[in-house]
């Protein structure tokens, strides 16, 4: 007549539900990416993003020391250059005094190697056209023009003291030549953590003003189709035969399937992003009270690492990070 398995015995208090967690979510999970942005006086909050801001020199080093304080396992740095800096070729990118060269100088001189500093190695934040290569004469962005473009750029991004690169571009053969330029460069030990399974995305909406992007169009020829899933394991497979480090699983939420498949398959630590347009849903949600915030951004996460993610990229790293350590 009655049940004689009762699985909410193990739910009945927080202790038991404690005991008996799978999953886990620890601050050195989480990983804040940064935006520095170039000729700013005072650090500027990104519309799309309440409580993300466009960082300054200065604010840029005192917001990555709060969040290493708060135990994050590593920052991922973006440069917002000058509009009037951009170029077809985003030369700004491999541009030493470049934006974000300046803010992993100033990270790397701050912080040393008490966290993991990591670089987006990618062209977009630095063309005039938006697109994270250069283009064709026929206006396709031409796939291996852009890797030499990048190579030049992960030499200058390792030479500012990144730990590890974020290829975040979505060309052929990218992890491949950045291995062999950073060897023949004598950066042996500055890592790649590859973007390997990127889904052009409309969540991605938020970033595109974080970073001032003057895209038009999409990004549809180089990243990849929502409609599949077998093509990311074989993007992940190249990337390992490449010389990845680390690989990526981006966006998040929309995309868990994807993330427990490559983590099932890979040799290397899997990460996931946890994208602006995922950042701004909930943050609206919660603001109009429609969901309960902290516990929304608890499930997310919780839910990232479930799939199968050994490091989340968050804008919440910080303040999560110190919801978790208080809790302990
Ligand atoms: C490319 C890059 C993008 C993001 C991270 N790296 C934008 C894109 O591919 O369109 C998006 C991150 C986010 O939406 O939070 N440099």
């Amino acid at each position: 007549m009655f049940p004689t398995q009762r699985p909410r015995r193990l739910r009945r208090t927080p202790a038991l539900r404690r005991l008996v967690a799978e999953t886990s979510l620890a601050p050195r999970h989480l990983v804040l990416p940064m935006f520095v942005a170039d000729g700013l006086a005072e650090p500027r909050e990104i519309t799309s993003m309440p409580g993300v801001h466009q960082h300054t020199l200065d604010s840029l080093c005192a917001a990555a020391t709060e969040a290493v304080q708060a135990g994050v396992g590593g920052l991922m740095l973006f440069g917002v250059p000058k509009p009037a800096d951009k170029d077809a070729q985003g030369s700004g990118a491999s541009d030493p005094d470049g934006i974000l060269n300046r803010g992993l100088r100033a990270l790397r001189d701050e912080l040393g190697d008490s966290t993991v500093l990591m670089a987006d190695t990618c062209l977009d934040e630095f063309t005039d056209h938006g697109h994270c290569g250069v283009l064709a004469t026929d206006g396709s962005v031409d796939n291996d023009a852009t890797l030499t473009r990048y190579v030049e750029m992960a030499l200058t991004q390792a030479d500012s003291g990144a730990h590890l690169l974020g290829t975040s571009g979505m060309m052929d053969g990218q992890v491949g030549v950045i291995r062999e330029g950073l060897d023949a460069a004598g950066h042996l030990d500055t890592g790649i953590f590859a973007y390997a399974t990127k889904y052009a995305s409309a969540f991605y909406g938020p970033f595109r003003e974080a970073v001032g992007s003057s895209l038009k169009g999409d990004r549809r020829t180089y990243q990849q189709d929502s409609a599949n899933r077998r093509e990311s394991i074989r993007e992940v497979d190249l990337d390992i035969a490449e010389g990845a480090d680390m690989v990526m699983v981006k966006p998040a939420m929309s995309y868990l399937d994807i993330l427990r498949e490559v983590a099932d398959v890979t040799s290397v630590p899997v990460g996931a992003y946890q994208i602006s347009g995922e950042y701004a849903m909930i943050t609206a949600a919660a603001q109009n009270g429609w969901i309960d915030r902290d516990a929304a951004i608890l499930e997310s996460l919780t839910s990232i690492r479930r799939a199968g993610a050994d490091v989340v990229l968050t804008y919440w790293a910080t303040e999560v990070a110190g919801w978790l350590s208080q809790s302990r």
